[in-house]
């Protein structure tokens, strides 16, 4: 008890979504970072507390160390979870080695840099056609015309899910991660009984619409297979045996959404930052610079995940944070992309950054991104393709952001962009 009347605290409460809304708490992790680098984080709605990690180094720390910061317990969430609905949701995202190595290496051919690369040619061409339509055309809505498209298109064509389901993919994705937002609130959502709904992943039933999906298309691939991801996951083996179809489903959903929101929202972050930053993109449009560079930047601007989260083996210590076994430990990849002791000038947009360590894939550990290939991709051609077409992007509409403690979403943007 002396111990935990000690310990410092955040001064804001990281898991109300409503915090995040409008920005996020920048002031809050400058703080953190320097008086109170893990921070306890009291909840007042009947979950327990956790642990805020904000400095660059302690979040590699506790990504590295699987055997004390485990993932077997709601990564994506701050809410406490019991086993059983821990067992339901299990994704790749929720094991640790050795499980963990097993279930990744299973689709890891799909996301290697060879395969990645061939899919240069198609996403170059599918971004140049969203530009085309939109360039000089004056005023328009950005995430729907243009960033949500370029990554579902993406998805689409590595899973192997046929493109008119898009839309489909898009709508579940955006109820599965705008839980908290009322936007994305679901009329069907309040009729499903509750102690089916919480053993669904995210909590969400709009989960068993994507399932099938996933179902419908496995079947297909065990009879047509096809160099794709899911052809991977229907002919893969864990321990001698096939998936069960629970690990079929989560692991299809768990794609579905890892792969298409944060590139969104990556993208519709960039834009923006374009658009705040026209000399910047003057020198990258006119001065020949990396783009590869460039995206890296954009890609830690945005940090699209907040943070991800631990649950400790065994009592620890953290950075002088005295950490008791069972106790949650979110760490905040949105404050160690910000770390002064990594990055000059952290706040600072700069699109030829020469160090750039950025932590927006993870950092250190076995689950660091295994779509970065494919992000990075997409990112780099669809700037390749603005610098051939745009002198300047306008922003016309201040971006409506997803109201969430976990993705730094926006839902709508007004932008025009101007020929070159
Ligand atoms: C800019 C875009 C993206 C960002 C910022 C991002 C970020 C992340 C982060 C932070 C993690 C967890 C890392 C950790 O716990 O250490 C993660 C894991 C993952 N991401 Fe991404 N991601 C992006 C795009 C994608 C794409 C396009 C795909 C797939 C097509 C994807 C698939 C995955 C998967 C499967 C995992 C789980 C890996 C594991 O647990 O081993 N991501 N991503």
């Amino acid at each position: 008890m002396a111990k935990h009347a000690a310990r410092p605290t955040t001064q804001l409460d990281l898991s109300d979504a409503g915090l995040w809304h409008q920005a996020v708490p920048a002031e809050e992790f400058t703080r953190l970072r320097k008086e109170a680098p893990v921070a306890w984080n009291e909840r007042h709605d009947g979950h327990k507390g956790f642990w805020a990690v904000t400095r660059y180094d302690d979040i590699v720390t506790v990504s590295r160390d699987t055997e004390t910061f485990s993932s077997r317990n709601g990564v994506i969430s701050l809410d406490d979870f019991d086993d059983a609905q821990n067992d339901a949701r299990r994704t790749l995202l929720e094991m640790d080695p050795p499980q963990h190595t097993k279930m990744r290496s299973i689709t890891w051919a799909g996301f290697s840099p060879r395969a990645i690369a061939q899919l240069e040619t198609s996403v170059r061409a599918r971004a140049a056609g969203l530009l085309d339509a939109v360039v000089g055309a004056g005023p328009f809505e950005a995430v729907s015309q243009l960033t949500k498209q370029l990554p579902i298109y993406t998805l689409c064509g590595l899973l192997g899910v046929p493109e008119e389901r898009r839309e489909d993919m898009i709508r579940w994705s955006d109820l599965l991660i705008g839980s908290d937002d009322p936007d994305f609130v679901d009329p069907s959502f309040a009729h499903y009984p509750e102690a089916q709904r919480r053993l669904l992943p995210f909590g969400h039933p709009a989960s068993l619409d994507a399932f099938e999906l996933g179902r419908e298309v496995a079947a297909d691939r065990r009879k047509n297979p096809r160099e794709d991801v899911i052809t991977a996951l229907v002919q893969g083996t864990v321990d001698g045996r096939p998936l069960t179809d629970d690990e079929f489903c989560n692991y299809f959903l768990m794609l579905v959404v890892a792969g298409n929101e944060t590139t969104r929202h990556t993208l519709s972050h960039g834009l923006k930052a374009l658009a705040d930053h026209p000399d910047e993109w003057a020198r990258f449009r006119t001065g020949g610079l990396d783009a590869k560079t460039a995206a890296s930047e954009i890609i830690r601007w945005a940090s699209p995940v907040h943070f991800v989260r631990r649950i400790a083996t065994r009592d620890t210590e953290l950075n002088g944070a005295q950490i008791a076994q069972g106790d949650k430990v979110a760490i905040y990849f949105a404050s160690g992309n910000r770390d002064e002791t990594q990055f000059d000038d952290p706040h600072r947009f700069i699109i030829d950054r020469e160090k750039n360590p950025h932590m927006a894939f993870g950092k250190g550990g076995p689950h660091f991104c295994l779509g970065n290939a494919v992000a990075q991709l997409q990112i780099r051609v669809m700037l390749e393709e603005l610098a051939k077409r745009v002198r300047s992007v306008e922003l016309v509409r201040a971006p409506d952001r997803l109201r969430s403690n976990h993705i730094n979403g926006v839902k709508s943007m007004q932008i025009a962009l101007h020929p070159a």
